[in-house]
């Protein structure tokens, strides 16, 4: 994987707010591997892996209420990824804040966990929500015609 991840049309959700917090998130970790590769500084690195944990928590309870609103039933299984994923990168800040060196090889652990939640866990989110939002056909039109 190139350090650089592409926004990658396979990533859009169709779910506008949901899109918008997953290309921050795509972003943020740009920046911190960036970051990490030119060696720019360990306050810098400190900023982006706060901002990075700040925006992961909160995107993902807003997902999270999504799905429990729209009845998903894959919710229990996505949280719980979820929960695994922002542990990670609590941790990693936490250990930043402690003085520890913070390899390349943890960010790339963090850019791959990305690509890979977008790719199969949200994207069968974003087809369940399309589903959803499709008006019912078929049997119920029928039934509506004898009012
Ligand atoms: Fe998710």
């Amino acid at each position: 994987m190139s350090t650089i991840l592409e926004w990658s049309p396979q990533f859009e959700l169709g779910l506008g707010t949901m899109d918008e917090q997953h290309h921050l998130q795509v972003e943020l970790i740009n920046a911190l591997r960036v970051c990490m590769g030119q060696c720019i500084g360990r306050e810098e690195l400190g900023q982006l892996l706060s901002s990075l944990e700040q925006h992961t928590e909160a995107h993902f309870l807003e997902e999270e209420q999504l799905m429990a609103q729209m009845r998903y039933p894959g919710l229990d299984e996505h949280r719980a990824n979820h929960q695994a994923f922002a542990r990670r990168v609590r941790d990693t800040h936490r250990r930043h804040r402690e003085g520890e060196l913070i390899e390349f090889s943890t960010l790339r652990l963090i850019q791959g966990w990305l690509v890979e939640h977008l790719e199969r866990a949200d994207r069968d989110f974003g087809h369940f929500a399309a589903d959803a939002e499709r008006p019912r056909g078929g049997i119920a039109r029928w039934l509506r015609r004898f009012g």
